[in-house]
This record gives C-alpha cells, sequence and structure tokens, in this order.
C-alpha cells in the first residue's frame, strides 16, 4: 500500500512504479515542504520530520503558507508592475497553489517560467506540467553547479537575457550550507541579467536579541533540520542581504514575509516564527 499522503492527483505512477530515484526511505525538503503546505505529495518519513519540527515551531505551517503569498505577491508585482515576461525559479519545489507560471500568465499568457530543482519528484510534476503547458519548462538540476544552469538547452531556449528576468530564490538558499557558498550561487545566476531585472530571496532568519525568543526556537528548529534533512540555516539579515548584491531593494525592503507589500490586515505578529522568515525584492538598476 502507498504511504503516500493522499490521493493521487496527477499522473505519477503508483507507489510500487515510483522512479527508482525516488527514496521514499529519506525524508526530502521538497516533500517536507508540501506536507507543510497541507499538499499529498509526500511519505510517512517526511511527515515525521515535519511533525518534529511543527512541535517547536507550532506555527511553521502558517509561515509556509505566508511563504506561498509572498511568492505570488512578488511575481505578480515583477508582471503586473515591472513588465517582466522570463522567470527563473530556483529550488521551485512541487507544484501547489498560484504557481510562478500561474501568477505570470495571469497577466501574460506567454510569460516564460523555468523551474530548477534538483529533488526527482519535482520532475515528474514538471513532466505532467509540460503537457498542457508550453510556456514553462521544468529541469532537474542542482543550485550548487549555477553555471550548468544557466547553460541548460532548456534556459538558453527559453530565457532571453537581453531582456529583464525574474530570478526566484525562495527558501532554496538556507537549505546551502556555508560551505557550499550560498552567496557565490546568487551572484553567479545574477550575473547575466540586464538592467530591469529583479532578484527576490525568502530565507529562514535568526534574528538574534531583536527577538530572543525567536531566536531560541530558530537554533531548536535549525537542530531538529539539519539532523533530518541535512540541511537547514536560520541565517542573520546582514547574511541575507548578500544575496541580493548591487540590486536595489524595492519598498519595502527585506521584511518578516507578511509585512512585504500585503494587503491590509494580513500581517500576523503573534507568531514566534514572524522574525525568522524574511524576504524582499530587489531590481537591477
Ligand atoms: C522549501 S522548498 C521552496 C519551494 C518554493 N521555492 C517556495 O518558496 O515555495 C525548497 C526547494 O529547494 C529544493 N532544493 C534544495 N536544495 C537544492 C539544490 N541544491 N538545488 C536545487 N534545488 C534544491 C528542494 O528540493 C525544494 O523543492
Amino acid at each position: 500500500m502507498s504511504e503516500r499522503g493522499g490521493e493521487w492527483d496527477w499522473a505519477m505512477p503508483d507507489a510500487g512504479k515510483l522512479p527508482a530515484e525516488i527514496d521514499t526511505t529519506k525524508p526530502s525538503i521538497a516533500r517536507v515542504y508540501d506536507w507543510f503546505l497541507g499538499g499529498k505529495d509526500n511519505f510517512a518519513v517526511d511527515r515525521q520530520v515535519a511533525e518534529a519540527a511543527l512541535k517547536i515551531a507550532p506555527g511553521a505551517k502558517e509561515a509556509g503558507q505566508q511563504n506561498r503569498e509572498f511568492l505570488q505577491r512578488v511575481v505578480h508585482h515583477m508582471a503586473a508592475e515591472a513588465g517582466i515576461r522570463q522567470f527563473i525559479d530556483i529550488g521551485s519545489g512541487l507544484p501547489t497553489q498560484g504557481n510562478v507560471h500561474q501568477v505570470a500568465q495571469e497577466i501574460d499568457p506567454s510569460a516564460r517560467v523555468v523551474y530548477v530543482d534538483n529533488d526527482p519528484m519535482v520532475l515528474v510534476h514538471g513532466r505532467a506540467l509540460l503537457a498542457t503547458n508550453g510556456s514553462t519548462t521544468v529541469i532537474q538540476a542542482d543550485a550548487r553547479d549555477p553555471r550548468a544552469i544557466l547553460e541548460s538547452d532548456q534556459v538558453k531556449e527559453f530565457i532571453d537575457f537581453s531582456e529583464p528576468v525574474g530570478l526566484l530564490m525562495l527558501s532554496i538558499l538556507h537549505h546551502l550550507n556555508d560551505a557550499e557558498d550560498p552567496a557565490g550561487v546568487a551572484a553567479t545566476l545574477r550575473a547575466p541579467l540586464v538592467s530591469g531585472s529583479f532578484v527576490a530571496v525568502s530565507h529562514f532568519c535568526n534574528p538574534g536579541e531583536v527577538d530572543p525568543a525567536a531566536s531560541q526556537q530558530a537554533t531548536t528548529v535549525e537542530k531538529v533540520f539539519n539532523e533530518n534533512l541535512g540541511t537547514g540555516r536560520w541565517r542573520t539579515l546582514d547574511e541575507i542581504m548578500v544575496y541580493f548584491g548591487d540590486f536595489e531593494l524595492v519598498e519595502p525592503g527585506l521584511v518578516p514575509l507578511p509585512e512585504w507589500r500585503a494587503e491590509p490586515g494580513l500581517a500576523v505578529r503573534n507568531s514566534l516564527l514572524y522574525h525568522t522568515y524574511y524576504g524582499g525584492l530587489a531590481r537591477k538598476a
């Protein structure tokens, strides 16, 4: 019997016929995140990690949702306010509701999106997506090799680097540890972008003395993530700022996710996670 969290709702082989590279005995970042978002594409091993994190940080599901809402607001801003028509989404995750291509193509159906993720399950989903959307593609690639991403056939085919690009690195850089040089990865991916391009980042944050209780919680959840997933870095605001390089932050800057151009009334201040998840959008002048 399948260990999967719910009904099959897309063209995935049944559990016995999963592609060999999908390992259901080890938790995967994409599938743990899927569970936090209420998705069905996760296995018992993923749910154990998610539930352990939830015990320490009861607001974790809400925080995941706030990250998705941030994604939708930054993509909408880039597409509707700044006319961006091509996006590269690094560490895109499993498709859920309000994906980048859906938000962008609501503004312009011809907007192009390249999803990049190293989780094989994302690629399986991507194949199903490709059958219905010719402006969107998915590649399985590792963010730790950003040059290979930029030189891939799909990026070359879908992205015109003489025009502005929206580069998304949402909740991915905190899954690169310091030795994997996330700042270098971000710099390499920003390098070919022309004036008028954007980079969006969301990232786990350790607020330190700004919010000692949240800081302590961040340290404890960081331990759970690292013991089970082998990744997860709650960085300081100064460390996160580096990922924008010389791009200029648009208002309101690097802020807790609910504060980024949210509809009035959306900001949630009572969660301990409030100061542990930041996001921002910056434009190349
Ligand atoms: C927490 S999810 C974020 C999904 C989406 N960007 C969002 O913000 O809603 C992080 C994603 O990054 C992917 N990821 C982690 N490390 C990666 C790497 N080295 N290269 C590419 N993708 C990676 C995971 O597989 C996962 O799908």
